[in-house]
Order: C-alpha cells, then structure tokens, then sequence
C-alpha cells in the first residue's frame, strides 16, 4: 500500500461499456488511468489499444491514450490502485432471477480495492447500485481513511464518448462532501451542470432517470396501440406532444420497446427494491408489461400479414442489436422477437451491420448473413427490429425484386411507408396505417394465436 493518494492518477475496475469508455475519456483529459480488468482477453485488447467493444470513437481514442501511455490495463489490483486518488467501480450488477442487482462483483472489487488504496483515497461507484448500497459499502468497510462516493453514469451506448465529453449533468453523492467535490471535478468542464448530493439520493437519480426514460417509451407504445385502433398516427401524436417542453419528443419513438444493457436490469431492479421497501411501484410493473406487450404485438403483425400461420414461412429480419451503433445484444428485443417466429414454426434470416457474431451463440436455430439483400431473397416478409441506417437507405424496389412476399413490418416506424408501397409493397408499422396495394389491413392487430383478427391473404 503506497503512502498517498494523487486524484491525477485514477483506477478504473471493469473495462466494460462504462469503465472503458470513462477511462479513455478521463486519459483524455489528461489523467493518468489504470483499468484493472479481470477478462485476460479484453485486458489483452486494451493493453494493444484496441477496444474489445463496438463504440463509435472508442478505437482511435484508446489507440491515442494507450500509445501516450497515460492508459494503462492491467491484472492486479496492486498495479492499479497504487497512488490512485480515486478508484471508480465499474463492474456489472447484472438481475438476480427475482430482478434484484447481483451486487457481488461489487463487493469483490471493493474488497479488493480496500486491501490496496492508499490513506485519503476515494472509492466511487460508477455501477448501477440499488439505494442505500454506498452508504452499505461504506458502513461494512474495515478502512475510515477511505470515503465511498455513488457517481452515477448515463452515457448511452452508441453514443459514449460524445454523452461523456459532453455531459447533461454530473452527479455525485455521499456524506462526506469533501470527497464528493473531488469526485465532481472529474467530469465536464466550467459548464457542466453539476448535482452534488447524498449517495442515497445519487443512487436514484440514476434508477429514477433510467425508469422514467422507460415508462416514456411504455407509454408512447401504448398511444400506438390506440393509434391503431382509431386510425390516428403516432408519429404525429408523438410530434405534437413533444412540442411541448414539458414533455419533448425525445423517448417518444414509438415501436418494439425497450432493450439493451441497463433499462430492462434497473427498471425491474428500482421495482424489486421498492417491494423490499413495501411499495408497489405500479407504474413500473405497468411499464415492464407494455414493453414484452410489444414484442408480441410485432409479432401478431407478421403472422396475421401472412395469413395467420407462419409454417414453412421465410421471414428476414433487419437488425439484431438492441439499438444502432452497438453490437451489444443484452436484452435485444431481436432475440426475443426471433425465438417467438421460430416457435410459430417460421424460418428466420437475420442480418446485422455489427451484432453477427455476437448474436451467433444466442440464435441457434436462425440464418445470419451480413447482406441484407440476401437476407431478403426469397422471404415471404421482412421484419425490421433494429433502425441502422443502411436499412433506412435500402433500395426497396430492389429488394421487393428479391423477395417472394410483399410484407415489410416495420418495429421502428424508420422506414419510407410511401415507397416501399410505391414499389407495391405492403408497409405496416408501430401505431399507424398499414400503406400499399392490398393492405386492407384491420387497423388494429391482436395478439398473436388470439383468434381475434382475421387473415388477409398478401402472400
Ligand atoms: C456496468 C454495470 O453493469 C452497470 O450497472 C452500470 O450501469 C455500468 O457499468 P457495463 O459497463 O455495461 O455496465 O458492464 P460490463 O460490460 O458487464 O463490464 C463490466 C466489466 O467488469 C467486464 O469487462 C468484467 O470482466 C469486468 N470485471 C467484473 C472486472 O474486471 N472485475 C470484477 O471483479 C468483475
Ligand atoms: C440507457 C440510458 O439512456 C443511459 O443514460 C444509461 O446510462 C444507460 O441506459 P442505452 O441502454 O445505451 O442507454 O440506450 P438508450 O439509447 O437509452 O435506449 C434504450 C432502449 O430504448 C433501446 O432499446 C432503444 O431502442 C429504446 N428506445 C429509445 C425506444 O424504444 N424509443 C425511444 O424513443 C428511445
């Protein structure tokens, strides 16, 4: 254990989405940073600058900042944490089988980090940890010249470096505000807005703000649902309810739901912890249903267009990460959507500009190709799960040539409705009208195999 703590020199623990993406960022800024990473391989990339994760920017940043020498990956936490003024926690919470946060590689980071800091150091969590965890930490730890801070992040996959250079706020919260201020000063520049706080309150900004973020987009699919059932457009509904700044059209895109690394874990962690506390936190159970709801909705849009059964059916679909920009599939709604055709007795052929290989062991039973113009040839439908660009810019009379069927099911109401059935295909969408010769479509579709809707021959 070395004498003092420096706050330039920082330790990061986990080079995941968050450690990684924050360590390059504060190298950057000119700290001089340590990620201490358990994966031997994902420490191997690091350590040759490569990033073992798909983030736009994240490649030739860490080329930067691990040739400077100023980014350092290593195994120990000897090597990491020696002289570190701070050491931020990054390491994943992922649900328990009852929704709860597995808090264990928390606490193993911790416990390491405790056996290593130096006097006046600063232990700040940067993983998604239920309320009162920090202050738990804090209580159980054997070291009082060591303060724990919670330092939320809300960098958005696909996005990263650009929400962490730029930052909508900083958030950091604890009891000591000595350490709080020196944590703060981390992030942003003179600008930057900054919330300093308890640690409790810190731990649910971060909760609160990923489950608000999620009911906004269960609620806006709701509005589709009804859209569909009276014939409005939700698109426009979106738009004039976005005008006003109280709400903001941002998380009012309209479609498949809810997916990837953080909402589906914290939604269910906030409200398992709120039953821990003896609330029911409604509006959470409620949004968590509306979000499966869409999946299944897709679906029924896909059987009901192929004349209700989907056997000996070839369905494409465009898209497997649970967002552009990523090849991260945690809680892809593709996975859910591809298992739930597969089960109807559909044969899938899926494609993804970057999520391939990491949706291989996942989709056994599914064909992936990196075409998506073969994907097409020969599909009765194409169902689109994931809005990348190149799907936006597809040639539609092209690949209309290539398919046997006509139907285009659209889960992010990104695609040109007009052309697609301009080049006599049949466009259906997330809460609007069905578009193109023969889509006298009911305008609202039922749940899959309930008997309620009835099939309108298109193949
Ligand atoms: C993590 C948390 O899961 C999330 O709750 C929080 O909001 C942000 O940080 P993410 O970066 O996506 O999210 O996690 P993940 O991609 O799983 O990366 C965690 C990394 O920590 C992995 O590379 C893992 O190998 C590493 N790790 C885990 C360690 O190096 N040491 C450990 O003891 C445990
Ligand atoms: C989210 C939070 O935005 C970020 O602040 C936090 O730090 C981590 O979790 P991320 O998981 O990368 O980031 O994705 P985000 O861009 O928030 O999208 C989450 C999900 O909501 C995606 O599946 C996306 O497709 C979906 N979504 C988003 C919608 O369905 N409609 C919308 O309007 C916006």
């Amino acid at each position: 254990m070395t004498s003092h703590a420096d706050d330039h020199i920082i330790c990061i623990i986990g080079a995941g989405y968050v450690g990684l993406v924050t360590a390059a960022g504060l190298a950057e800024a000119g700290r001089e940073v340590r990620v201490v990473e358990v994966d031997a391989h994902r420490r191997a990339a690091v350590v040759a600058g490569i990033s073992p994760i798909f983030e736009p920017g994240l490649d030739e940043l860490l080329g930067a900042v691990v040739a400077s020498g100023r980014l350092r990956a290593v195994e120990t936490m000897k090597e990491g944490a020696a002289g570190a003024g701070i050491v931020i926690v990054a390491v994943g919470t992922p649900p328990t089988h009852d929704g709860e946060a597995d808090l264990s590689q928390v606490r193993h980071a911790v416990d390491q980090a405790l056996a290593e800091v130096a006097p006046g150091a600063i232990i700040a969590i940067k993983s998604t940890v239920p309320p009162g965890t920090t202050r738990a930490l804090a209580r159980d730890s054997r070291r009082n010249d060591v303060t724990f801070v919670m330092f939320p992040e809300f960098l958005r996959e696909g996005s990263a470096l650009e929400d962490l250079r730029h930052p909508s706020r900083v958030v950091v919260g604890g009891e000591d505000i000595a350490a709080v201020q020196r944590v703060a000063a981390l992030m942003g520049g003179s600008g930057t807005t900054r919330l300093l706080c308890d640690s409790v309150s810190a731990e649910l900004v971060k909760y609160g703000s990923n489950a608000f973020l999620a009911t906004k987009i269960s609620f806006i699919n709701e509005m589709a649902q009804l859209c569909e059932l009276t014939g409005a457009d939700i698109e426009k509904v979106a738009d004039g309810m976005g005008l006003d700044p109280r709400i903001g059209r941002s998380f009012l895109s309209a479609g498949l739901g809810w997916g990837g690394s953080c909402f589906p874990k914290d939604v269910r962690a906030l409200e398992t912890s709120a039953g821990y506390h003896g609330q029911s936190f409604w509006l959470l159970k409620a949004a968590i249903e509306v979000n499966s709801q869409q999946r299944r909705r897709f679906t029924a849009k896909l059987v009901q267009g192929l004349g209700g059964s989907l056997e000996g059916r070839r369905v494409a679909i465009l898209g497997l990460a649970f967002k552009p920009f990523t090849d991260d599939m945690r809680q892809a709604p593709a996975a859910e959507v591809i298992r739930q055709l597969e089960d109807f007795g559909a044969e899938i052929i899926a494609t993804d500009p970057a999520a391939i290989h990491v949706a291989r062991p996942l989709l056994p039973r599914t064909t992936l190709v990196a075409d998506p113009y073969e994907a097409v040839t020969g599909a009765d439908a194409v169902g689109l799960v994931t809005e990348w660009p190149e799907y936006r810019e597809l040639d539609w009379g092209r690949a209309l040539g290539l398919m046997k069927g006509r139907l285009v099911v659209d889960g992010r109401n990104c695609l040109d409705g007009e052309a697609i059935a301009g080049h006599g295909g049949v466009y259906v969408s997330m809460g609007r009208r069905p578009r193109g010769p023969g889509s006298a479509l009911p305008l609202a579709v039922g749940e899959a195999g309930s008997g309620a809707v009835r099939p309108v021959p298109l193949g």
